[in-house]
């Protein structure tokens, strides 16, 4: 093992293993427990009469299990590494860095233990109470600290295109986080929001829109930019359009939050507005989705002899899928029939499962090998086996809902001509069971693959030589 002399600068590496490791097996809890919530909806028993496996407390579990501790770890630990790379410099404040690790793995442990016993602010996606709250926001200034500092202190003139996309990622989930959460304490594990009424509605839902846009969205892209190229070993198709397609993303998300809130009390032209946003937001969202794909332009063979290109590409047509049918699901007239089905789950895990766990996996299938000083993964063959399983369960799971939340729309919407309703409500449940008995399947699948890559990071790992990774030669900014 050679060490690095006094001279050499090195990158801070350990904490963007802790962080690898941690998306790995938060990916596994998180998805775990997805599938139980799944197995539930088709046997009501597996709560066991016990009120902290009850579906309404495992929920929220679930959806902050995979979008914060498995997503939030892969794009804390994934920026880390690439801002570090782009800038040719260390991490400005390593300490600082070290307790963004510690401090949001608390966060997580914190969410797991409040949310099972039902305290809740009852705002999805932002469950969490106000001093779980508090420590969010501290970790994270400390995270925009460490980040923008290092840029700060780059050595290269130029600010690579992911770091804009992490970037603005930070910044928007700053401002999300401190409006939306802003409430009033009544006691340790008890607070009421700020707002009332229709504008408590419109926040949380310009949270809730933006949380996909920022944090499911941008900062995964940002991941895209940096990985993409390298693992395609080309460079990105066009540089141009992909700050095109930053500026125009970042500007438009803000104001599509209301087609969360089609039908509802919101004044009709705060709809429109939103319907509006979510039809222009196609475009930069497939720009960015074409200069992905098109980056493999010329190496098209890699498509089919590597598997971690697979799972780059695969991830950025669930992107332009998911972003098609987003915009679509929010004109007035489809979500009519679409609210309150599972259509929306089927949107929400196409883009939730093919686009930000594929992305997430093929980068850390490139990383992680890196991270040990190692070639490649322990096992190639597993990554296509992963790749293949999660597929086909990504199909299960979208098309099962799909399908079952066409059918309940129709079914709900359905009148006899003495203006009755045909279906009773039952009945629509009744025939969306065998649905659910599939996206079971799908979602058992998806988290066997996650299975198999926590066993080939482990042989990966545990032939780990770490070497220092050395900052390149001083160069003139
Ligand atoms: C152009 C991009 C997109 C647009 C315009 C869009 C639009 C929509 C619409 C109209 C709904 C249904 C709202 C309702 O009826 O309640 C929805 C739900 C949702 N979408 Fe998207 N979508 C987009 C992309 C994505 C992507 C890429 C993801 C995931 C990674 C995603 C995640 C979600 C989630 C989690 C929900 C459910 C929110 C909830 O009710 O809890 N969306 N989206
Ligand atoms: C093994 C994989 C997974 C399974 C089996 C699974 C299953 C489920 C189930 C059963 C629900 C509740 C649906 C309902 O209320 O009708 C749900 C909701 C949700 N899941 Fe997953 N999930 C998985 C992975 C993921 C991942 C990786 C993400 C995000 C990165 C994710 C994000 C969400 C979100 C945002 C919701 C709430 C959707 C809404 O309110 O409209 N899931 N999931």
């Amino acid at each position: 093992m050679s060490a690095a002399t006094a001279t050499e600068l090195t990158y801070h590496d350990r904490v963007v293993r802790q962080f690898s490791l941690m998306t790995i097996v938060w990916g596994l809890v998180g998805m775990a427990v997805g599938v139980l919530i799944a197995a539930q909806l088709y046997w009501p028993a597996l709560n066991f009469d016990l009120p902290w496996l009850t579906y309404s407390r495992l929920r929220p579990l679930h959806t902050n299990a995979v979008i914060f501790a498995f997503g939030g770890s892969a794009l804390i630990g994934t920026s880390y590494y690439v801002v570090q790379r782009t800038s040719h410099a260390p991490l400005f404040a390593p300490r600082l860095a070290a307790f963004t690790f510690w401090g949001w793995q608390t966060v997580i442990v914190a969410a797991a233990i409040t949310l099972p016993l039902g305290l809740t602010t009852s705002k999805e996606y932002a469950e969490l109470e106000w001093p779980i709250d508090l420590l969010i926001t501290l970790v994270w200034v400390a995270y925009a600290v460490v980040f923008f500092g290092t840029i700060v202190k780059r050595r290269v003139k130029h600010i690579y295109v992911a770091n804009w996309f992490y970037g603005g990622f930070i910044l928007a989930v700053a401002l999300l986080h401190v409006v939306n959460s802003a409430e009033l304490p009544v006691g340790w594990w008890k607070s009421y929001p700020l707002y009332a009424g229709t504008v408590d509605a419109m926040v949380q839902w310009w949270y809730g829109h933006n949380a996909v846009g920022f944090f499911l969205t941008a900062g995964f892209l940002g991941m895209m930019y940096y990985f993409v190229p390298k693992q395609a070993e080309r460079p990105i198709y066009s540089y141009r359009l992909s700050i095109v397609h930053f500026w125009a993303l970042i500007s438009v998300y803000m104001w599509a939050g209301p087609h969360h809130l089609h039908w509802t009390a919101l004044p009709d032209w705060a709809q429109s507005l939103g319907m509006v946003f979510s039809l222009i937001l196609l475009a930069p969202s497939w720009g960015g989705m074409i200069n992905g794909i098109m980056t493999l332009s010329g190496a098209w063979h890699k498509l089919r002899d590597d598997p971690i290109i697979k799972f780059l590409i695969v991830s950025l047509s669930f992107y332009g899928m998911a972003t098609f049918e987003g915009p679509m699901m929010s004109i007035r007239t489809v979500n009519a029939l679409s609210h309150y089905t599972d259509w929306t789950i089927g949107h929400v895990h196409a883009g939730a499962l093919g686009w930000v766990g594929f992305i997430t996996m093929g980068s850390l299938y490139n990383l992680i090998p890196r991270l040990y000083g190692q070639q490649q993964m322990y096992s190639v063959r597993l990554i296509e086996w992963h790749f293949w399983i999660a597929t086909i369960g990504i199909a299960m799971y979208a098309g099962s809902m799909w399908i079952a939340g066409v059918m309940q729309g129709l079914m709900w919407r359905a009148v006899n001509p003495d203006g009755t309703l045909t279906y009773t409500f039952i009945e629509t449940l009744r025939a969306t069971r065998p649905y659910y008995l599939i996206r079971l399947g799908g979602g058992g699948l998806y988290l066997a693959g996650m299975g198999i890559m926590a066993y080939n990071v482990y042989r990966t790992v545990r032939a780990r030589q770490p070497q220092p990774a050395l900052v390149p030669q001083l160069q003139t900014a």
